[in-house]
C-alpha cells in the first residue's frame, strides 16, 4: 500500500496519483498555491484516490463559505462511493459534519482522526483551524503538542506542527513559547506563514510595534509570494501601524496588500477588510470610497446565515458603506439562522446577533445601547470563532462607544485595560489619555 509524504496508507495505487497529492499537502501545509487545483491533478491521474476527495472537502468547508457548499458536496459523494481505508473514511465523515453545520462535531473527528494518526498532519491541521473557527483555544493548543511526539526535527512537516502550536500557545497567553517555537519553526521553513502569523499575534497582543513592524515587513519576501494567508499576515501588519498611530501607512497597506483587487470576494480577506476600515472608522479617518467597494463585495452574501463571525463583518462594511438598510437584512438573516439546530444557530443566539445590534446601535448613535450589548457578550465572544486580535474589534468598539456616550468610568476601566496588556501601543495610550480627559455624561 502506497503512503503519503508523512508515511500514512492511502488507497490509491497510482505513483503519479500520491506525487501530485504529496504536492498538494505542502501546499496546504504552507498555505501556499492552488491546493485544490493540485488536489484536482492528483485526482487526474487516479479519480478513485478517496483521501484525496476527503482532502478536497475538508480543504474546501475551512473557507467558511457557502458558496463552496456545492463542491464540498461533490467531493463528499465521490469519496464515499469508493472504498477507503479507516483513516479516509474517518476524514469523509469529519468533512461532511463540518458541511452539515456541525462544526464542533467536525473538530472532534478530525482531533480524533490526528490522535490515532499523529503524523496526518492534514488532520493535526484541519481540526487546529476548526477550534480557531469554534473557539476551543485549549485544543488548538494541545492537538498539535500531541502530534509533535510523532515528529522528530528533520522530519518532514515539523515546522508547521510547531507553527500550530505557536499559535495555539499565543491564544492561550503564553507569548514566550509561542514566540520561541514560532521562531523555531520559521528557522526551518521562513515560508511558513502560519507560523510567521502566531509570532505575529504576539506582537499583537502585547501592543510591540517595535518588534513587529519589522518581523513581518522584513520577512514578507519569504512568506508573501504565491500565498493564499498572505493577506491575513498583511492585516497583521497594518493593525501594527495602526497601534503605533500611523492610519496612513495602514491605509496604504489595505490598498497595496490586504485589499490589492477591491473586487474580490474571497470571504476570508473580506473579513480583515472590514476589520481594519472598521478601526479607522472609529478613529474618525476618512476612508474614500473603500467602505463602498466592499460592502458590494459582501452583497451576495447578505441572505446566507452561515456564520455568525462573517455576518458581523458584512454588517461593519454595509453600516460604513451608509447601507444600514442591508446591514438590517443581514442581521434578519442571522435571526432565521439563531432558529437552527447546526453549531451556527448557536453562535449566532449566544454572541453573533447581541453584536450585530449593537454595532447598528452604534451607527444609530445610541452608543450607551452599544457598550451595554458588547459588554455582555464580550467575554464570552470566542464560541463564535477567530482570534484576539480578530475579536479586539470588540474591545475597540465598546472602548469608543463609552467614550461617545460620555460613560466616563466605563471608558477608564475599558482604556486602562488596554494599555494594562498594550503598555507600548501609542494608540492605547492615546485612547486611555481621552477617556481620562472625558467629561461624563
Ligand atoms: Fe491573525
Amino acid at each position: 500500500m502506497l503512503q503519503d509524504r508523512y508515511g500514512n496508507p492511502v488507497s490509491t495505487r497510482s505513483q503519479g496519483a500520491i506525487d501530485k497529492y504529496n504536492a498538494a499537502l505542502e501546499l496546504i501545509r504552507l498555505y501556499r498555491g492552488d491546493p485544490i487545483a493540485a488536489l484536482d491533478a492528483a485526482l487526474e491521474e487516479d479519480p478513485n484516490f478517496t483521501m484525496a476527495w476527503a482532502a478536497r472537502a475538508g480543504v474546501l468547508v475551512q473557507q467558511t463559505d457557502k458558496a463552496y457548499l456545492g463542491e464540498i458536496d461533490r467531493s463528499l459523494k465521490a469519496g464515499q462511493a469508493l472504498p477507503g481505508n479507516e483513516r479516509e473514511r474517518a476524514h469523509l465523515a469529519a468533512a461532511q459534519a463540518w458541511a452539515r453545520g456541525h462544526m464542533d462535531d467536525s473538530v472532534s473527528k478530525y482531533a480524533r482522526i490526528a490522535q490515532n494518526n499523529p503524523t496526518d498532519l492534514f488532520a493535526v491541521q484541519t481540526a487546529h483551524v476548526g477550534c480557531f473557527f469554534t473557539g476551543r483555544q485549549q485544543e488548538l493548543r494541545d492537538g498539535p503538542l500531541q502530534a509533535l511526539r510523532a515528529f522528530k526535527r528533520d522530519d518532514d512537516g515539523y515546522h508547521a506542527l510547531l507553527g500550530m502550536a505557536a499559535f495555539g500557545l499565543e491564544e492561550c497567553g503564553d507569548y514566550a513559547r509561542a514566540e520561541a517555537l514560532g521562531t523555531e519553526a520559521v528557522s526551518l521553513d521562513p515560508r511558513d506563514a502560519w507560523a510567521i502569523h502566531a509570532v505575529a499575534h504576539v506582537h499583537e497582543m502585547r501592543g510591540d510595534v517595535e518588534r513587529g513592524v519589522p518581523w513581518l515587513r522584513d520577512s514578507a519576501q519569504d512568506w508573501s509570494p504565491e500565498n493564499g494567508f498572505a493577506f491575513h499576515n498583511w492585516w497583521h501588519l497594518a493593525l501594527l501601524h495602526l497601534d503605533r498611530g500611523d492610519a496612513k501607512s495602514a491605509i496604504t497597506m489595505y490598498d497595496t496588500k490586504v485589499r490589492p483587487n477591491a473586487d474580490a470576494t474571497a470571504i476570508l480577506e473580506c473579513i480583515d477588510a472590514s476589520a481594519l476600515l472598521w478601526r479607522l472608522h472609529l478613529e474618525g479617518v476618512g476612508t474614500g470610497n473603500r467602505f463602498a467597494k466592499l460592502a458590494a463585495c459582501w452583497e451576495s452574501r447578505i441572505e446566507d446565515g452561515h456564520y455568525a463571525f462573517n455576518d458581523l463583518h458584512a454588517i461593519m462594511a454595509f453600516l460604513g458603506a451608509g447601507r444600514r438598510k442591508d446591514a438590517e437584512r443581514v442581521l434578519t438573516a442571522m435571526r432565521c439562522a439563531a432558529m437552527k439546530t447546526d453549531d451556527n444557530a448557536y453562535m449566532s443566539r449566544a454572541v453573533g446577533i447581541p453584536l450585530c445590534e449593537a454595532f447598528l446601535a452604534f451607527d444609530m448613535g445610541r452608543f450607551a445601547e452599544t457598550v451595554e450589548k458588547i459588554a455582555a457578550v464580550r467575554g464570552i465572544a470566542q464560541r463564535f470563532g477567530g482570534s484576539h486580535a480578530q475579536r479586539d474589534i470588540l474591545s475597540l468598539t465598546v472602548l469608543h462607544a463609552a467614550l461617545r456616550a460620555g460613560l466616563k468610568p466605563t471608558a477608564e476601566a475599558f482604556a486602562s485595560e488596554r494599555v494594562a496588556h498594550k503598555p507600548e501601543s501609542p494608540w492605547a495610550r492615546n485612547l486611555a489619555e481621552r477617556a481620562r480627559k472625558l467629561v461624563a455624561a
